[in-house]
């Protein structure tokens, strides 16, 4: 009796620390082992976006075009030398087709790992370039550059499959 209550008193204590640093686990993209997001600075750990997310994958920017120029231009800081001005690949692959060497890419969360754990080779973790709520920015971004079939979009909801525009790099240039 004694033990089971001293066993209630510290799971109560202990799984609420749990739950503050997010509900759901990540895992790096090439070696598949858990990711410690706390080499991500400071900044940017805490906003409405980042907390959403760490507690169920979804990113509340993608299709927020509100955030679409600050995306852009953390991706042309970021990303843009080794995979093209608008993710039509370079040095590395191209994002803004459905073809991914790595398929969980086609969720937020698992194209939010890449880019926190990295891959392989050049493909080296970002988490000294971007800020977490940065790198949500980042996958708004690079979601917003997709320029094919919007059904084939699985990081979309239904909803936004509908209203999809693939992006025309002409029309933004201009
Ligand atoms: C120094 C060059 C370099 C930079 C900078 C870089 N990448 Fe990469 N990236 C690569 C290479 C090379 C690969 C291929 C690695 C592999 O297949 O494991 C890659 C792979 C990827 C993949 C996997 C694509 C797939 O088909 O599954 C994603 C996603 C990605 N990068 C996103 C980004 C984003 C977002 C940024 C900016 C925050 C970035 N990368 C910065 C070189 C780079």
């Amino acid at each position: 009796m004694r033990f089971l209550k001293v066993a209630l008193i510290v799971s109560a204590v202990i799984v609420p620390t749990v739950s503050a640093v997010g509900a759901i686990q990540f895992y790096h993209t090439v070696e598949g082992t858990p990711l410690d997001l706390s080499y991500a600075p400071d900044e940017g750990k805490d906003t409405e976006a980042v907390k959403h997310f760490l507690d169920t994958g979804e990113n509340i920017y993608t299709g927020d075009e509100a955030i679409f120029p600050e995306g852009e231009s953390l991706y042309l800081t970021a990303c843009s030398g080794c995979h093209g001005h608008y993710a039509e690949g370079k040095l590395g692959p191209g994002l803004n087709d459905d073809y991914w060497t790595y398929t969980k890419n086609e969720t937020d969360k698992g194209l939010f790992e890449t880019i926190y754990g990295g891959a392989s080779g050049m493909m080296g973790p970002q988490y000294s370039n971007l800020n977490l709520d940065e790198m949500l920015k980042v996958v708004a971004w690079i979601r917003h550059l997709y320029q094919g079939d919007p059904k084939k979009a699985k990081w979309l909801t239904p909803e936004q499959r509908e209203t999809f525009k693939p992006f025309d790099p002409k029309a933004h240039a201009g």
